[in-house]
């Protein structure tokens, strides 16, 4: 077996939902605050568009770029919204924005050199590098200062083998959204930025979410379905290349993945087309389970130090009860029955602390609530 695999971690959140899957196959009831996936169904309309797509016979490989009417969707996504105009020839819809991720950084980084990525980090992200064998550098970001990137350190970072500057904003796992000042500075520190977008479209109060295409055209954008449209089983996402990439880059796709599927990719341009009323129901049921939680668990003793403005999660310092994080996290899924993330997970400096999704519905938030606090007074540390 390829011993360059061995590093490759295995992603901890789904431990504690397999272990949590066999507490509830004894009968009992879980509060689950791990997974980061809606517990939205995918709007009717999506689902409609896929239905029709499939009588209709689009069953088959498509372009490998994907379909023109999506990328033009796409495309017209980004005038409306940010008001940046991006060329359908330079959109590749992908299969989820995991297959974008890779095709991006595949493309993006030579032989010798190095990515910039922030700690804490998307977990999946060491293990993308590690796959692609890019060594990575890591810039840590303090939970005292609501985990935002130290630019100025960032910049100092860059050196004549850095290619490229892993940005997520709005971030998992910290729920952090970078100001378009902060973006703009990014886009300065004279390296490519690799800018994952999926969580835009869930942002909440005054935050808002800017592409770093306002910015720059050096840079590679990777979205998706997944999160916004509650279609993380439908696996598809698009990447925005600067355009002298994109032939490599359909190269790679056309012999890793020839296309993404074709009625998801119908169901998609629906999704853009008509589902915006249903993804701000879901954007405003996720603002109000923030309400809930973050004052909830302010409230059984944790550390937030600045409220997230984006995403689902906050990830809360949790030290005090156990600077174990993954030890921590199987205790209270045994003890009190809510599945949480240990931070362990997403890097370094997220440990001792807990990731939690508020991706669950209010009445379920409110119970793990009660039970994490139950928790933390039998551990005694209210
Ligand atoms: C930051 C980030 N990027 C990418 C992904 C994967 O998204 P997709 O389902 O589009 O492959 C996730 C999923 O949790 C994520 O949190």
């Amino acid at each position: 077996m390829s011993s360059h695999l061995d590093h490759i971690q295995s992603f901890k959140v789904m431990d504690i939902l397999e272990a949590a899957k066999e507490i509830e196959a004894s009968g009992e009831h879980v509060v689950h605050l791990e997974v980061g996936e809606p517990d939205f169904n995918t709007p009717p309309v999506v689902i409609e568009a896929a239905q029709r797509a499939i009588a209709d016979g689009h069953t088959h490989y498509t372009h490998s770029l994907g379909i023109l009417p999506l990328r033009e969707a796409i495309a017209e996504h980004y005038l409306e919204h940010y008001g940046v105009s991006v060329s359908p020839a330079q959109i590749i819809v992908t299969t989820g924005t995991s297959a974008g991720l890779l095709l991006a950084l595949s493309a993006l980084c030579g032989p010798g050199e190095e990515m910039l990525l922030s700690d804490p980090h998307y977990a999946c992200y060491p293990n993308f590098l590690g796959f692609l064998r890019i060594p990575y550098r890591l810039f840590p970001l303090e939970e005292t200062e609501g985990f935002r990137y130290p630019i100025e350190e960032v910049g100092r970072l860059v050196g004549p083998s850095t290619r490229g500057l892993m940005v997520n904003s709005p971030a998992n796992p910290t729920g952090m959204v970078l100001s378009a000042h902060e973006l703009a500075a990014l886009a300065e520190c004279g390296t490519t930025i690799v800018s994952d977008e999926i969580y835009h479209g869930l942002v909440y109060g005054d935050a808002e979410d800017h592409t770093i295409l306002e910015f720059t055209d050096e840079a590679f954008v990777l979205n998706g379905f997944s999160k916004r449209y509650a279609m993380t089983g439908w696996r598809l996402g698009w990447l925005i290349a600067p355009p002298r990439y994109v032939d490599t880059i359909q190269r790679v796709q056309q012999n890793l993945y020839i296309s993404a599927p074709d009625f998801a990719q119908h169901a998609g341009t629906a999704a853009l087309r008509e589902a915006g009323a249903d993804a701000e129901a879901m954007r405003q049921a996720y603002e109000r389970r923030r309400a809930l939680l973050v004052p909830g668990l302010r409230g059984i003793g944790l550390r937030i130090t600045r409220e997230p403005d984006g995403a689902f999660y906050v990830l809360a310092d949790a030290s005090h009860l156990s600077t174990d994080s993954l030890a921590l996290s199987h205790r209270i899924l045994r003890e009190a029955k809510v599945g949480v993330t240990p931070g362990i997970d997403f890097g370094p400096r997220a440990e001792g602390c807990l990731r939690f999704a508020y991706a669950n519905g209010e009445r379920e938030i409110e119970e793990g609530l009660r039970r994490l606090g139950g928790f933390c007074e039998e551990a005694g540390c209210r």
